[in-house]
């Protein structure tokens, strides 16, 4: 089963490079992508589902469409094209990271570091935080974290295991840190984003950008929570972080719907039409494979995890996955952006399609993406 669902997701990545040349996927409505230039968030994750097919396939031509996008990336951290954003770590962790991963190119290598200078910069040393979003004066985005930053932190990691500057560490260990304190609730929940005074560094208050409500917790951001904690246990040894990536996973499994696959939060009150989110599904199906490696092999939740990723990726190549739409562009339906800004609430996202293929893989493989060596 999984080796026929990667090979036709791997099938659409090569159909895409051919019918898009030189174009990136965008969101959209309407079970499709809009193809466009490398302008927001969300760009590296094609070019790192390339770099799965090619890692899966040795197929050269996955290597040089990936290849090929290098100097684009490196042109839109020198002149800094839409990086108001901490997204930074998403965009080049997947695209430059992966590249020298895969290959050693120094050029990759080059543009990776300079993509964790420009995010380096976006820490606020007296709140102690990666600002999310706009710039430093921004009066409301100033003093805001969002718990989706825990995966753009293996870019600061990376920057310092190659360069051995202490500075790139000491911020994302202190964002994680404050992302455990403020984001994390008692039960293992979660805050999509937490405020600060930027005036004061006090903390301030929880709330949402993405989920239902203030003190709801927005399916996609607990995943990101789980797989950003045990990215940060990794990298930093630190065992608060598998804790809490741990809780976060129970709290997430025990909330699981009958096919296993989110709803966009936990919260929202269920109705016929109440949409999925299965990129959600595909991400933590990703953290906890990141456990089940982290964990001890007496550790009683690594059955508890294992059952947990079989059941939903099951789910997702069985009722999610494109394999019977020979000509999708994406590779699982049911995915949501921002169901309460209604934009694109069940649709294609890219990120869905990344982590799916990432799980997959790494299930038949081994293979586990690009997040450390
Ligand atoms: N990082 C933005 C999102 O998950 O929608």
């Amino acid at each position: 089963m999984w080796k026929n669902a990667i090979e036709d997701a791997i099938l659409k990545v090569k159909n895409n490079i051919a019918k898009h040349p030189n174009k990136l996927p965008h969101i959209i409505e309407g079970q499709r992508y809009e193809w466009g230039e490398n302008d927001d968030w969300i760009e590296g994750f094609y070019i790192g589902m390339m770099w799965l097919a090619y890692e899966y396939s040795h197929e050269s031509s996955y290597k040089e469409a990936a290849e090929s996008f290098l100097a684009n990336f490196k042109d839109r951290v020198e002149r800094h094209v839409a990086l108001d954003h901490h997204d930074i770590g998403f965009l080049y962790s997947l695209s430059a990271v992966a590249q020298w991963r895969v290959t050693g190119s120094q050029e990759a290598r080059a543009v990776a570091l300079q993509a964790a200078e420009t995010l380096y910069d976006r820490f606020r040393p007296a709140m102690g935080i990666i600002q999310a979003w706009g710039k430093e004066d921004d009066p409301e985005n100033g003093g805001r974290i969002i718990i989706d930053c825990l995966l753009n932190l293996p870019l600061l990691f990376w920057a310092y295991e190659q360069t051995g500057e202490r500075k790139y560490y000491d911020i994302a260990y202190q964002h994680a840190l404050k992302s455990q304190k403020f984001l994390v609730r008692g039960d293992g929940s979660s805050y999509h984003t937490f405020y600060f005074d930027p005036k004061t560094a006090h903390a301030f208050r929880g709330g949402t950008h993405q989920g239902y409500e203030d003190g709801s917790t927005w399916t996609r951001g607990q995943s990101w929570g789980i797989y950003g904690f045990a990215l940060a246990y990794r990298y930093t040894k630190d065992a608060s972080f598998l804790e809490t990536s741990k809780q976060m996973a129970h709290y997430f499994i025990q909330r699981l719907p009958e096919d296993h696959v989110v709803y966009w939060d936990f919260d929202v009150p269920l109705e016929e039409a109440t949409p999925r989110d299965s990129s959600a599904s595909a991400i933590t199906a990703c953290g906890l494979l990141e456990l089940v490696d982290l964990l001890d092999v007496n550790d009683p939740d690594r059955n508890i995890f294992e059952k947990a990723i079989l059941d939903s990726m099951e789910s997702l190549v069985n009722k999610y996955a494109t394999t019977d739409i020979e000509d999708a562009e994406g590779l699982l339906k049911h995915a949501s952006y921002h169901v309460r800004g209604d934009r694109a609430p069940d649709d294609y996202m890219i990120w869905g399609d990344y982590y799916y293929l990432e799980a997959l893989i790494r299930i038949q493989t081994g293979i586990k993406g690009y997040w450390y060596e």
